[in-house]
């Protein structure tokens, strides 16, 4: 059976375009049933209604609390009745009430090799402290913020004259459009699953460290 899907966006959804586009050629085995944003003018929702996905907008600052939004955004996605959700580039932080309701079933990509880098500005972080790699990393979702367990990550070499805005680009276009369809294809085909100690498996075998492009390229498939 196909797996339900929700992704939740803020902004420009070029992850959520490689979901819908992975989802049509059945490389991830599964149906976007909602894409949620916070933000009315989130580019991403023309994007799922092109492809015929309902959509859903909840305005943060229409609500008193964090908990209040974290609630009515529950509420909205209790409706569409995903098996799992996917964070694409949704830029709220969410509260553990809601991270609890999806424990093991709320996946996010964050654009570096985490654990270094967590929060914004995350290229400019990688030119500052003069690393010469960088790159995306898919994991669960828990408390931490970006601190969930990782799954698979993927890295290049930092060319000198890559500025900040070059590095996003070479973030979104050499690793993230790749990693997070496969990580949502496995996911759907309920091959990924962290356990409650927080270690993840894939197809019944635990990672010691997270996947990588080269694995991508090899067995993982
Ligand atoms: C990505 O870099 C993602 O890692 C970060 O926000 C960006 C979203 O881009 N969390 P898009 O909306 O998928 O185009």
């Amino acid at each position: 059976m196909s797996a339900r899907i929700a992704v939740l966006i803020s902004g420009e959804g070029r992850n959520l375009q490689a979901l819908i586009e992975a989802c049509a050629a059945q490389r991830i085995d599964g149906e976007i049933v909602l894409v949620l944003s916070n933000r009315a003018q989130a580019r991403g929702l023309l994007r799922a209604q092109q492809a015929g996905i309902a959509t859903a907008t909840l305005a943060h600052r229409d609500y008193a609390s964090r908990e209040d939004f974290d609630a009515a955004m529950l509420r909205v996605l209790a409706e569409a009745r995903p098996d799992f959700v996917v964070l694409a580039g949704f830029m709220r932080i969410l509260t553990p009430a809601f991270i609890r309701a999806y424990a093991g079933r709320l996946l996010n990509i964050h654009p570096s090799l985490l654990p270094r880098h967590p929060g914004l500005n995350t290229h400019q972080a990688v030119i500052d402290a003069g690393e010469t790699e960088h790159g995306a990393t898919v994991h669960f979702v828990t408390e931490e913020l970006d601190g969930g367990p990782r799954i698979i990550q993927g890295q290049f070499k930092r060319r000198i004259e890559d500025d900040a805005e070059a590095l996003a680009e070479r973030v979104m276009q050499e690793v993230e459009l790749k990693i997070y369809p496969q990580a949502v294809a496995w996911m759907a085909r309920g091959e990924l699953t962290m356990a409650e100690d927080g270690r993840v498996s894939l197809r019944g075998k635990m990672l010691g460290e997270p996947l990588s492009l080269t694995d991508l390229e090899t067995e993982f498939r």
